[in-house]
């Protein structure tokens, strides 16, 4: 049984210093003077927050519903139980960029391996931005790059998608040359509404902008062309991609980003060393000699998409955005969105994203693919719902 929740989570409110661990309210100082220093676009950000109740159906972050074989997880532990844990990681893992290289099919001296392509979009800012630059960014899209831009001073634009939120290259072109941008983010597929970038997009925006562009293909293994192949006719161009998602690595926290050796030398200095630890590189060298299973499951999962959206398209009461990626956005007509959230939760189990805040996400729910078996119980759920309002 899953215990019903509220939703959208709200901010957990602060523990009352009563009970705190360290003892009665006063025992601790005012923080006003610790908050005086932090930088006030700092004090400005919403954080980066997730509430995620455990769920039997977890469709909320897009990650891969199949966990590693067992098989590969036993190599990766014992690969990292013969290392040296008292010793640091390689300072440059260089046979593992190799690797990543011949992959992607770029050059091994213009790869970085991140703790996450989340730490990777900070490294890229960070030696990027100055007080005051401008980021272009699409939006809606996915939250860190604002945070980033805000923590790291910067100013950020967002610039509206097109109809049924496909990218509008165009106007982002426009709002770069007018705000003399100094990064353009593309997010393809992008999170949260699955549109992926046209061909031929990317080089539009680094041919018509002078910006750093940074592609972050966190889902492009599910749909949508690649940024990689330009990476031979630009150094401006930063490509991100991920070993959380199709690679079904969440946990061991996992990214690359691929540039112009030339750059890929400075954003190095804007990650931490030994940013990776010794079990994550192992199981990331372990991914890669699996990568063609991994990639009959990153088929697999397509497929299941292929056959649920349209399912999900024939449904009353909702509207379906196209898709490129393992998650679909989907917009209420019927009933709010809270309450299609709430009850998939407390009626069935499944818990999805609630996207549905103001704006052009309003009434939108992102469902993440899961197997066949939960996409049928999200098709079955979700016609109960729609065509029986509580
Ligand atoms: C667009 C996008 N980029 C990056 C990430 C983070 O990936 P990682 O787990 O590699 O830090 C996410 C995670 O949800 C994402 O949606």
């Amino acid at each position: 049984m899953t215990r019903p929740i509220v939703p959208p989570p709200p901010p957990a409110p602060a523990r009352p210093l009563a009970d705190h661990p360290l003892g009665p309210a006063g025992s601790l100082p005012d923080p006003a003077d610790g908050l005086a220093l932090v930088k006030p676009a700092v004090r400005a950000q919403a954080a980066y927050t997730l509430r995620a109740p455990t769920a039997r159906r977890k469709l909320n972050q897009n990650e891969c519903p199949l966990d590693l074989p067992p098989s590969l997880k036993r190599s990766i532990l014992d690969a990292a139980a013969a290392a040296s844990w008292q010793r640091y990681p390689e300072f440059v893992p260089a046979e593992l960029l190799e690797r990543l290289a011949a992959h992607y099919g770029w050059v091994p001296d213009g790869v970085l391996a991140g703790n996450g392509s989340n730490e990777l979009i900070q490294a890229t800012l960070s030696v990027v931005l100055g007080p005051g630059d401008v980021v272009v960014a699409p939006s809606p899209t996915f939250s860190l790059y604002r945070l980033l831009t805000g923590v790291l001073g910067g100013r950020y634009v967002p610039v509206p998608l097109g109809d049924d939120f496909g990218y509008d290259v165009g106007r982002l072109v426009a709002a770069a040359v007018r705000e003399r941008a100094r990064v353009v983010v593309l997010n393809s597929p992008n999170n949260p509404t699955g549109t992926a970038l046209g061909a031929g997009a990317v080089e539009r925006v680094l041919r018509e902008t002078e910006a750093l562009v940074l592609c972050d293909e966190a889902y492009q293994e599910f749909g949508g062309p690649s940024a990689i192949p330009l990476l031979r006719r630009s150094s401006r161009l930063v490509v991100l991609r991920t070993f959380s998602k199709a690679m079904g690595m969440a946990g061991l926290r996992f990214g690359v980003a691929l540039a112009h050796p030339g750059l890929a030398a400075e954003l190095a200095k804007g990650k931490l060393p030994y940013n990776v630890n010794l079990v994550t590189l192992a199981a990331a060298a372990a991914a890669l000699r699996e990568a063609p299973l991994l990639a009959a499951r990153t088929r697999e999962i397509v497929a299941t998409r292929d056959r649920f959206v349209p399912a999900l398209a024939a449904l009353s009461g909702i509207t379906v955005y196209p898709t490129a990626a393992n998650f679909v956005l989907i917009r209420c007509r019927a009933l709010p969105a809270r309450e299609v959230f709430r009850r998939l939760y407390d009626e069935y189990g499944i818990l999805v994203r609630d996207v549905s805040n103001a704006g052009a996400l309003s009434e939108c729910l992102r469902i993440s693919i899961g197997t066949d078996d939960d996409m049928d119980a999200v098709l079955a759920a979700l016609k109960e719902i729609l065509s029986c309002p509580a």
